[in-house]
């Protein structure tokens, strides 16, 4: 089925300029994928969200809060992507806050969006107690007990019926788990059909957006790159073998495309594409990324899944309509033998041709669990290989070849000021 073939074009189109986005389509869209994680709490993160922001609205707290209440919601959890600390989150009390990693985690990466930075204070502390802190903000409040509220819920049962008791159990943590106020405001929709229905329904984007008017951003290049960088950093961050590879493969990118005559923008186009290529990794188990030693054939299938799970979310995103092919299409091969959609040449654009070469080079060369990174002349000659067997392009390779000192360059460099960032990274973790 050639679904996207009336939206691949020969002569890439690229973006140009700025383009409107609202801070809603980001979290909403990014939540979705944290969700693929913990298969067990189906769309956590758009029902704490909507929760939250219901209960926000009810307490009383202004339009800009309220915003503010429910983008975070949105993306409360999104440190668990760096840590394995999701079978604990279903227990009701989890106890001690301060040993949950991935709210300091979230908060942490979080900070370097320039537009989200006043979400990161209130994920930091969306596991704090009342009791515990009374004094601080509302808003990681009101989200801990639309989180605990979503933990209570028997997701093979609908919920209008388990009102009662989450009602119950939700009034006897009253001034100690969460903020009597907070509590009385949740407790005046216990009898309200519509919350527990809406709570239900599958797609939470209408439902939410009646609640506020979201900004719209006028994001330019730049924008996006900060956003795709701590994206990449999410990607990389689950794995210490990889805590470089996005980055690197977005650099490598962007120069060979320089050399292939793309201008200033569509290079910055392309190294955003490279920071997102590996998107859909995030909903792969941590088991297989961080196996110690080579995947078996079953879970090199799993591990396969990225690339239609990149595809799939950059297809929720209007805005990345040509970054995604690139990003998406960086196991596709000239012959039609990569995957997941078998395209042949006719199908692959410069820049889609230019992220694989750049992918299978960063890859090559990087340390994995089970063997060391190859030296250059061997990563060139698998290259060359690849290329006569018409799987890669021959001109972008001879391109990687004429400028690999200066890829190298880029690439070690980069290599070293990530890893400094990764191990300051893991002192959150601490
Ligand atoms: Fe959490
Ligand atoms: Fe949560
Ligand atoms: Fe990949």
């Amino acid at each position: 089925m050639d679904f996207f073939r009336t939206n691949i074009i020969e002569s890439f189109n690229f973006l140009s300029g700025s383009f409107l986005i609202s801070s809603f389509d980001l979290a909403y869209n990014l939540s979705k994928i944290v969700d693929f994680v913990n298969k067990n709490l189906t769309q956590h993160h758009h029902r704490v969200a909507y929760i939250a922001t219901a209960i926000a609205a009810e307490y009383g707290l202004n339009l800009s809060r309220i915003k503010n209440t429910t983008l975070a919601a949105l993306l409360h959890d999104i440190g668990l992507m760096v840590t394995s600390e999701v079978k604990n989150l279903s227990t009701f009390d989890i106890g001690d806050d301060s040993k949950l990693s991935h709210s300091k985690i979230g908060s942490y990466l979080l900070k370097e969006v320039s537009f989200f930075q006043e979400l990161s204070d209130i994920i930091e502390k969306h596991h704090f107690k009342y009791k515990d802190y009374p004094d601080i903000k509302d808003e990681p409040l009101i989200i801990f007990l639309a989180d605990r509220i979503d933990i209570l819920l028997d997701r093979n049962k609908a919920s209008y019926y388990q009102k009662d008791k989450i009602c119950d159990i939700i009034s006897s943590e009253s001034g100690k788990m969460f903020k009597p106020e907070h509590v009385e405001a949740f407790l005046k929709f216990k009898d309200k059909e519509y919350f527990w229905l809406e709570l239900d329904m599958p797609d939470k984007d209408k439902i939410l957006r009646k609640y506020i008017q979201y900004d719209i951003y006028d994001l330019n290049i730049e924008n996006i790159m900060e956003f795709t960088k701590f994206i990449g950093q999410l990607i990389d961050f689950r794995c210490s073998f990889t805590a470089t590879h996005s980055v690197r493969v977005a650099n490598t990118a962007a120069t060979l495309s320089k050399y292939c005559g793309f201008d200033e923008q569509k290079q910055k186009e392309v190294e955003v594409a490279g920071y997102l290529h590996d998107i859909g990794k995030l909903g792969i188990d941590p088991y297989i990324i961080n196996k110690n030693g080579p995947l078996t054939i079953d879970e090199m299938a799993e591990m396969r899944k990225h690339t239609y799970y990149t595809y799939y979310i950059l297809t929720s995103l209007e805005i990345f309509d040509d970054l995604k092919y690139m990003a998406a299409f960086h196991h596709e091969y000239l012959d039609g033998t990569g995957y997941p959609f078998h395209l042949k040449a006719n199908r692959l654009t410069t820049g889609c041709r230019l992220m694989t070469i750049a992918d299978i080079f960063t890859a090559l060369t990087e340390d994995r669990p089970y063997r060391k990174g190859m030296k250059i002349d061997k990563t060139l000659s698998i290259l060359e290989t690849f290329a006569k067997n018409g799987k890669i392009d021959c001109n972008i390779l001879d391109i990687l070849k004429e400028n690999i000192d200066e890829i190298q360059y880029i690439s070690k460099s980069l290599h070293n000021e990530v890893i400094a960032k990764y191990n300051n990274f893991k002192n959150v973790l601490i």
